[in-house]
């Protein structure tokens, strides 16, 4: 959202009218009439690829009826080690959508990944404001630069400086797009913390949070963007550690033996040695896991309503203590969020 607001704003500053819009605005109107416009496309990286809300968007764009130029922009999970600024990585969050505009007759101009700080807040705690500050100022002269050669007409692939690495952990990408996503959606949950404030649900992209039985619930739309665990100002949300873990040893260990052996009776497929089998083993994998984890997530819900579960689940999410920082990105408040939903 920045790094558009950005370059919409050199734009502007140099004469040449630009704007940005949120894509959920997108959902039921009609496009606008972009000819002779430069199109930019910015959006997330979220498990080695595009956010798939952005990728469906994408998907839906109708085709080019003029040469209209476009520009990618992924933004990326940077950290800074002590001087050092250490890149995210792409994966295929440039690539596919690059590829599906190409097909649809757009002329890519600039692909340019932006490493602004890293805000998978389930996984490590929310980085340090010195540290968020100086990748932002970083960021910022990055997308001065970019703004300039765009107003220049000059093309700059930057994506491509990463590729060996980005189609290394492509198949990373595939399997986090249908299993990864959905696994960290049914990770979630309010603490009896929770107020009820409504800001989860109203800034919730895409629109995946809503009450069940008086508490937050997280649907199988959530990208777990993590916006929500950001935003709580009660620090209310969080990811339950102590519950993913025991789930996923009990999909593993109980669930998938039974179905490995199911689909055995049917077809030998499975039994081949190399990589068809590799493949179709953590095919049932995903399949066993999505299965389980929808009414395991349904199950935790409602046993959360006993104050023994609750304190488990609390007390077991890393989420929950006070040395698990939070991030907000820089300028970016919750009210001023709220206003801007639809
Ligand atoms: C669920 C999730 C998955 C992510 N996956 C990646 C990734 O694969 N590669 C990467 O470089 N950054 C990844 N990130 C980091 C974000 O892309 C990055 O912090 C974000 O784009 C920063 O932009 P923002 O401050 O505008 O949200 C991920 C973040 C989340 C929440």
């Amino acid at each position: 959202m920045n790094a558009a607001r950005w370059i919409a704003e050199d734009f502007n500053s140099s004469g040449i009218e630009a704007s940005t819009h949120s894509i959920d605005r997108f959902e039921h109107t009609e496009f606008p009439d972009f000819q002779n416009c430069l199109l930019g496309f910015c959006f997330p990286t979220h498990g080695f690829n595009p956010a798939p809300f952005m990728l469906k968007f994408i998907w839906k764009f109708p085709w080019a009826r003029h040469k209209t130029h476009v520009f990618l922009l992924n933004t990326r999970a940077g950290v800074k080690i002590r001087k050092a600024f250490i890149p995210g990585l792409s994966g295929l969050a440039q690539i596919l959508p690059a590829l599906i505009l190409l097909i649809k007759g757009y002329r890519i101009r600039y692909m340019q990944p932006l490493d602004l700080p890293s805000n998978w807040i389930s996984i490590h705690p929310g980085l340090r404001e010195k540290v968020v500050k100086s990748i932002y100022s970083r960021c910022r002269a990055i997308i001065n630069r970019m703004s300039k050669r765009l107003l220049n007409k000059k093309r700059r692939y930057q994506a491509f400086w990463s590729l060996p690495f980005d189609i290394a952990v492509s198949p990373i990408s595939v399997g986090y797009y249908f299993i990864g996503r959905y696994g960290l959606a049914k990770t979630f949950y309010a603490t009896k913390d929770c107020n009820q404030c409504n800001i989860c649900i109203d800034n919730c992209p895409v629109k995946a949070i809503s009450y069940k039985r008086e508490h937050p619930f997280w649907s199988y739309r959530c990208e777990s963007c993590m916006r929500c665990m950001n935003l709580c100002p009660e620090r209310a949300i969080q990811t339950s550690h102590g519950y993913t873990i025991p789930l996923w040893w009990a999909i593993t260990a109980l669930a998938y033996p039974f179905m490995y052996r199911e689909v055995n009776k049917w077809t030998d497929f499975f039994m081949q040695e190399g990589v068809l089998s590799s493949f179709g083993n953590i095919l049932i994998q995903g399949i066993a896991f999505l299965l389980l984890s929808i009414p395991a997530y349904f199950v935790a819900h409602y046993l959360m309503k006993l104050k023994l579960i609750e304190r488990l689940f609390r007390f077991s999410s890393l989420t929950y203590y006070k040395f698990w920082r939070r991030y907000k990105s820089p300028g970016l408040k919750v009210s001023q969020l709220k206003k801007d939903r639809i």
